[in-house]
């Protein structure tokens, strides 16, 4: 096959603009832009040596290229962090609760929150898990959630959920195990409010089957609850002492969160803006 033809087509190829120049000392076209050469002399030898001047990228037009690589590279990123968002954080109210939105009431609190983010390659390591436990309204959703956003803003899949949730959807699957699955395909599992889900025996043991899932997954949970923490660690029945034993081994950050309920303060704040608004 003669090849002459086609390098001589890869060497007259368009790579010209206009303010592109024959630079004279080597005889080869230069950007106009970078004045960086956009051709190579390349030697072939095919029964003789013959040397052609070939097209290649100049400086500009590799750096343009970078460029466009970056931008797709951050488009996918983006993409597929909204993609977890919307399958792991299903509730509008658990986006809100974010470190941004922090008012950081409680300075040491927030801190620690802060820095499970910061260190979480080590937290997943070791499978260390947070429990925030403490009355209404203290906070422990928003702490939580706010974990469980920041991680997603990094493209690691999170999920947010409660058990009351997860009793509907096992109750209502098909195959229960592809559910359990399905939770362990996330790197961090949330679940909020333990406690407030029916108490009967055929709940525990779905809650059991969740909890062992994870434990076996060697992934973080994070727990919020308004269970007394003595009451996890001595409670009434062995059924739930299964569990919460699970939770705690799981869970061995406990963070108390106390304070007056802030839905309560909220509450009186809006009632007062209410009363302005409508008074004219
Ligand atoms: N650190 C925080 N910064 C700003 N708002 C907060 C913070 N913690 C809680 N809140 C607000 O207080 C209310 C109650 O918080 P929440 O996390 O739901 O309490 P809990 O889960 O302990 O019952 C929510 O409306 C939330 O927006
Ligand atoms: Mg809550």
């Amino acid at each position: 096959m003669d090849v002459m033809p086609a390098i001589s087509a890869l060497a007259e190829r368009e790579n010209r603009t206009e303010d592109d120049y024959i630079n004279e000392a080597d005889g080869l076209l230069y950007c106009g832009k970078c004045h960086t050469p956009k051709q190579a002399r390349v030697a072939f030898h095919l029964g003789g040596r013959q040397e052609r001047a070939v097209p290649i990228v100049c400086q500009c037009e590799n750096q343009a290229a970078e460029t466009a690589r970056e931008i797709a590279g951050k488009m996918e990123f983006q993409r597929r962090m909204a993609e977890f968002r919307k399958g792991g954080i299903t509730d509008p109210a658990y986006l809100r609760y974010t470190f941004a939105a922090d008012d950081r009431q409680d300075p040491a609190l927030s801190d620690v929150c802060r820095r499970y983010v910061e260190r979480w390659a080590e937290m997943e390591a070791q499978n260390i898990g947070i429990l925030f436990h403490g009355t209404v309204g203290t906070g422990k959703s928003f702490y939580a959630c706010a974990i469980a956003n920041a991680l997603v803003d990094q493209c690691i899949p999170a999920m947010v959920t409660s058990f009351p949730r997860l009793l509907n959807l096992l109750q209502s699957a098909q195959n229960r195990q592809e559910i359990i699955d399905g939770l362990g395909r996330y790197r961090l599992l949330v679940i909020d409010d333990l406690g407030v889900e029916r108490d009967s025996s055929y709940a525990a043991e779905q809650i059991y089957g969740v909890i062992d899932a994870r434990a076996r997954s060697g992934k973080p949970l994070i727990i919020t609850t308004n269970l007394p923490y003595s009451e996890l660690e001595k409670p009434a029945s062995m059924q739930h002492k299964r569990i919460y034993d699970r939770i705690l081994e799981l869970c061995p950050v406990a963070l108390k969160m106390t304070g007056d309920s802030r839905r309560t303060k909220n509450a009186v704040a809006k009632k007062a803006a209410a009363k302005t608004l409508l008074q004219g």
